[in-house]
């Protein structure tokens, strides 16, 4: 980054009038005289939040806070890199830009990638051929045995790696493709007497990795004969990497089908092919990445979850299903419970159980449940008490109220215990969760005290404030620790001055004070938290005083007989709350670097948070101005509203990196 010259990019951003670039991905609508608004292309919405600014030439979106120049939005939206944008918007505009060493780089880059490309292609040619052909018999067999027909192999692109040798090298070699071009595929390495090479993959079942538009990337191997790794895959190349990639991606694309499964192995893709279902993908024995989660995404309204049944893949699944939530693309889980994965399901019990099978979709909940009583089927005698306990520690993580109710409802009956006691339970454990962020403990404080102040509760949560003010009592001398950013670690970013002298100024540096906390609560807690802190004087146990004094003063107008109990509640659970973040550092023994490097990026997320709602609250008033016609006046505060969104945005970008 950074090598383009300053005076080029500015040329591109002026030549790409921003209304025009996003006109070409978003419907814009004049709603306000200054702004044009509609719906977030990065983001799911109904009411359109996604405004675009062409006095400043910036877009911001109010749901999702994405906002930046005309690059940050072609970044964004065609997932490039910053070089990347600028280079494909100077095409847009017709400007040549100036050959640099990073150009020169660049393009070495994709000379070799696309030569690695091609060694890929054939490759996968030569071992498709080999095992039609005369060399392919054993191959063939075994896939016969498996059940993978000639048709099958054709779809999928499978093939055969021979046995010995150099057999691929040779006939890629005959090909023209250069020995480079192979090394940087993966498809041969280099002998260890040095004097030439082997074939990477051989005598086994090859499954090509296919990426967008066709192009092959990688290989997996199956062995034929037992002995030796089942499965060997290609390393990371040039154009392949673990964790980017799935396998099955074109046909299930071409599948045209809105809910795609998830299995883990090649043969598990292969096997649901057999059911007429091509709309699945193996993420190759990994954990799921988000990079995955998003590529799947962008193609599906929902997925479903078909995991090994073994503690692996009950694993894998819950771990997939946070990152789909997390993208908020819906999830659910099937689990086949008496095989191991969906081929050797299959072969056990026959299509048409198969597919019935996989009409049953678990949500997380329901999933959890059934694991647990397999487990608890599985082991002799385990006390139902301990069998309930596991149970309500899963209903109580639901976080739907209905769901809970309903699954509450269906294990008393199992157990033969009262649905309302059973609920209570539920209920009591939620307050005490640490999964509870948004429960009890988060709510109760807000909505008690906080009837004046209307800001958003649920970005910003009690919990994450008091953990601040819990590390202090571990070391006292954090209170006097600024946040520094300096100018070097700016560079490489774009933005305007304003930003940067915002990034770079004493707000954004000092220490942490009570103006980082949401709620009047949090901020009267802070203030003495933070007080006590600098005279060394803050303890774990006065924090615990402090919670009881604070809520009790800022309760005494409301003091009427609910309001006390409620109190008691709030304290109550605050109370445990901390006790328990008190432990979580005791147990995990941090060293006082690591405490503070906690406190210094659980800080930098407070003040942005509260930078960006001191931002949205700004552009309300703007909206309001400008409606009243004060239009210079709402100008002014729209800009200082986008100064501060961005410089939250690129300070996250830093500490959290993108
Ligand atoms: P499994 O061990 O579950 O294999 O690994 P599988 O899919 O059931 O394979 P078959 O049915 O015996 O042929 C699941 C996935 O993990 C990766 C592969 O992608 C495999 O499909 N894996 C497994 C490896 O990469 N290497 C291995 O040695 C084993
Ligand atoms: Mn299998």
């Amino acid at each position: 980054m950074g090598l383009i010259p300053q005076h080029s990019i500015d040329a591109v951003i002026n030549a790409n009038d921003i209304v025009d670039v996003v006109s070409r991905y978003v419907r814009l609508e004049k709603k306000s005289s200054l702004n044009l608004f509609g719906l977030c292309p990065f983001h799911e919405e109904k009411t359109p939040s996604f405004s675009v600014s062409p006095g400043k030439q910036i877009f911001y979106c109010f749901g999702c806070h994405k906002g930046g120049n005309v690059i940050k939005f072609i970044q964004e939206i065609e997932h490039l890199s910053f070089p990347e944008a600028i280079r494909f918007l100077a095409e847009r505009a017709g400007i040549a830009l100036e050959e640099t060493e990073e150009d020169s780089q660049w393009r070495e880059k994709a000379d070799r990638k696309r030569a690695a490309a091609e060694a890929l292609l054939e490759a996968a040619r030569f071992y498709y051929t080999n095992l039609e052909g005369s060399g392919g018999q054993e191959a063939r067999q075994y896939l016969e045995k498996r059940g993978v027909d000639r048709a099958l192999r054709r779809k999928y692109g499978l093939g055969y790696a021979p046995a010995y040798g150099e057999t691929l090298y040779d006939a890629l070699r005959k090909k023209g493709i250069p020995d480079g071009a192979m090394l940087d595929a993966g498809l041969i390495a280099r002998s260890s007497r040095m004097d030439g090479y082997y074939d990477f993959f051989r005598h086994r079942i090859m499954f090509p990795i296919i990426g967008g538009y066709s192009k092959v990337l990688a290989f997996g191997g199956r062995a034929i004969r037992d002995g030796g790794p089942k499965y060997i895959n290609s390393p990371d190349t040039v154009v392949y990497q673990k964790g980017k990639h799935l396998f099955g991606m074109p046909q299930a694309i071409s599948a045209n089908k809105r809910t795609w499964y998830l299995v883990e192995g090649y043969m598990d893709v292969i096997a649901l092919a057999k059911i007429g279902i091509y709309q699945a993908v193996a993420t190759l024995g990994t954990a799921l990445t988000d990079y995955q989660a998003r590529a799947i995404g962008r193609h599906v309204d929902g997925v479903l979850l078909l995991m090994d049944s073994d503690r692996a893949g009950r694993a894998a699944a819950l771990n997939a299903h946070e990152i789909f939530e997390s993208i908020e693309v819906p999830a659910s889980f099937i689990l086949l419970k008496e095989a191991k994965d969906p081929d050797d399901y299959l072969n056990q019990f026959g299509s048409q159980r198969l597919s019935a099978s996989l009409k049953v979709a678990l949500d997380r909940s329901e999933y959890r449940l059934e694991l647990l009583k397999m487990d608890v089927n599985a082991e002799i005698g385990v006390p139902q008490a301990e069998y309930r306990n596991r149970a309500i520690d899963i209903l109580a993580q639901e976080k739907d109220g209905v769901k809970r109710e309903i699954y509450a409802g269906r294990l008393a009956k199992e157990l033969q215990l009262n649905v309302a006691s059973l609920i209570n339970e539920i209920d009591r454990r939620r307050s005490f969760q640490h999964k509870g962020d948004d429960a009890a403990t988060v709510t109760m404080v807000p909505r008690l005290v906080e009837q004046k102040r209307r800001r958003r509760a649920s970005s910003r949560s009690v919990s994450r404030e008091l953990f601040l003010l819990t590390l202090l009592t571990f070391d006292h001398t954090l209170s006097h620790l600024r946040l520094c950013l300096t100018e070097q670690e700016l560079k490489g970013f774009v933005m305007t001055d304003d930003v940067k002298d915002l990034l770079l100024s004493d707000e954004a540096r000092r220490p942490i004070s009570f103006d980082d906390f949401d709620s009047d609560f949090m901020r009267n807690l802070a203030k003495s938290a933070i007080k006590e802190a600098m005279t060394g004087e803050i303890s774990l146990a006065r924090l615990d005083a402090a919670i009881g004094n604070t809520l009790a003063r800022l309760t005494e107008d409301l003091s009427d007989e609910e309001a006390g109990s409620r109190l008691a509640k709030s304290a109550d659970s605050l109370h445990a709350l901390l006790i328990r973040q008190h432990r979580e550092v005791t147990d995990a023994k941090m060293t006082k670097d690591e405490i503070c490097g906690i406190f210094l990026d659980r800080l930098v997320y407070l003040r942005m948070s509260s930078w960006i709602a001191a931002a949205e609250q700004w552009h309300g008033d703007a909206l309001e101005l400008e409606l009243a016609g004060s239009k210079e006046e709402a100008e002014r505060l729209y800009a200082k509203a986008a100064t501060y969104t961005m410089a939250a945005e690129t300070y996250r970008m830093l500490i959290q990196g993108d």
